[in-house]
């Protein structure tokens, strides 16, 4: 057979149906296919070096679920429960009779179980707020095997038998003296309405620290920046606003320097207030409030980054809009660089983190207490732009994957030693009683493709998933 019948044979070999290709069609072809194959892999190579598959929407949870193994190298069987998809079954109690007060949130909330949340008076409340003698864990219980299990949800004492009294709170991980301090809101006092339309609050009483090795057993360092008792004048007034402290040690003056919220009973105020102190366990000493930016800021967080630049993330312009911008040298102020990130979309409660160089987000939408969809953010610059990921959450019920789990993100610790994988901290409010709220701790892992495709990148998956994992109960590995 001569060269070209061969050829001919050969493309014969690809008609079908009627439709014959040339030659030249089948090298362009090939030409794309092969750029297009290596354009992915090295997307996933650079984003992911262990995942090789693609994903279709409806097996994705089981398949991040195999890649998270590779991708932390899950070898080991406890670090290995952390990502099993748990299912959470709620016994309902038969339909009964509403309260006037949940009939008039059916038309705002379509999502009876959210009702049921928010309403004090449910028959099923011990299951968001299961009780002290029943479900109370902490190194001063005899937890038998169960001693380090986090039980999400059920009451976190410390290691004197009370409450954890730490909400909105963050961590910081005191590298001289290799501890974590867990600051956050002390609300142990009684909630009320100060106005009539205002949000649930209690009086400010000041930000609780507590310390620990393991980021289990906590022990009680204090109030390290207390309320004000007299000067109504005074930020701190205890008839103010004081949430979601955050704390960051500066190398350069050797200051622990934390940042709040700083609001008055109606909200109004929104602005940012600064503290210092020499060492983590205060006295914080309070310095100034202010309008970061010049722009209203009521959740907000700080992250500081490896090369020790430091980060203000707060909602603004009526919580619609995110601004990001680098804190001073020593933390005590903002610069005048600021960028507005996800406009428009309405996101508070941020938490920052980051991993192999890229910067994640959690945050939650702005529906005060109540519980409402989280939703994850990805970044190759902390300023943005940022792109949306989807809800990280995953496992328990759909209800729970879309209040999630019935609470709001706060922060996000890297779990020691396994890289990649994290703690996801929230707080499941209880707006009649807010210093009963709990604590929502979870595993968080960095890996899999994303859920939805990226409006600048063809349709490919660009970022790896954040996955927030339900468990009722689960320890550290
Ligand atoms: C939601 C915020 O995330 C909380 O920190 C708190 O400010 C409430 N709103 C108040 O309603």
């Amino acid at each position: 057979m001569s060269g070209s019948s061969a050829s001919a044979a050969g493309l014969r070999g690809f008609s079908g149906g009627g439709c014959r290709y040339s030659l030249l069609t089948i090298i362009i072809w090939t030409v794309v296919g092969f750029f297009l194959v290596v354009h992915l892999v090295s997307l996933y190579s650079r984003k992911d070096n262990n995942i090789h598959d693609d994903v279709s929407s409806s097996d994705q949870l089981q398949v991040v679920h195999q890649h998270q193994h590779q991708h932390l190298h899950l070898h080991h069987p406890v670090v290995h429960q952390l990502v099993r998809v748990e299912e959470e079954i709620l016994r309902m109690p038969p339909p009964r009779k509403r309260s006037p007060r949940t009939s008039k949130r059916r038309s705002r909330k379509p999502i009876p179980l959210v009702e049921e949340f928010l309403d004090d008076k449910s028959p099923i409340r011990h299951l968001f707020f299961p009780g002290l003698k029943t479900a109370a864990f902490g190194p001063t219980k005899d937890m038998g095997n169960e001693t380090s299990y986090y039980f999400p949800g059920k009451i976190w004492m410390d290691t004197e038998g009370n409450p954890i009294q730490a909400h909105g709170g963050g961590i910081l991980l005191d590298e001289k003296s290799n501890t974590y301090y867990w600051y956050g809101e002390y609300k142990d006092g009684p909630t009320y309405h100060a106005h009539k339309r205002g949000p649930a609050r209690v009086d400010i009483i000041g930000v609780g620290c507590y310390s620990s090795k393991d980021l289990w057993t906590w022990k009680n360092e204090g109030i390290v920046l207390g309320a004000e008792e007299t000067n109504k004048t005074h930020d701190l007034h205890k008839s103010n606003v004081l949430e979601r402290p955050k704390v960051i040690y500066s190398e350069k003056t050797q200051k622990y320097v934390m940042w709040m919220h700083i609001d008055d009973a109606n909200y109004t105020k929104a602005s940012v207030g600064v503290a210092i102190s020499d060492n983590p366990t205060g006295p914080f000493e309070y310095l100034y409030s202010k309008r970061p930016h010049g722009f209203d800021s009521r959740d907000m967080t700080v992250f500081k980054d490896d090369d020790g630049v430091a980060y203000l993330i707060y909602s603004s312009e009526v919580n619609s809009v995110l601004h990001i911008g680098p804190l001073t040298e020593d933390y005590l102020d903002v610069t005048p660089v600021m960028k507005r990130v996800m406009v428009g979309q309405h996101r508070e409660a941020p938490s920052i983190f980051k991993h192999q160089k890229v910067y994640y987000m959690v945050t939650s939408w702005c529906t005060g207490w109540a519980p409402n969809e989280a939703l994850a953010h990805a970044a190759e610059s902390i300023m943005g732009p940022w792109e949306k990921l989807g809800n990280p959450c995953i496992g328990g019920n759909k209800v729970f994957r879309l209040t999630t789990f019935f609470a709001q993100s706060t922060y996000v610790i890297p779990l020691p030693g396994v890289p990649g994988a994290f703690i996801f901290m929230a707080d499941r409010w209880n707006p009649a009683d807010l210093r009963d709220s709990r604590y929502v701790w979870l595993p968080l892992v960095i890996g899999g493709p994303a859920d939805q495709p990226l409006e600048y990148n063809f349709g490919f998956p660009m970022w790896s998933r954040v996955s927030i994992y339900w468990h009722s109960k689960w320890r550290l590995p």
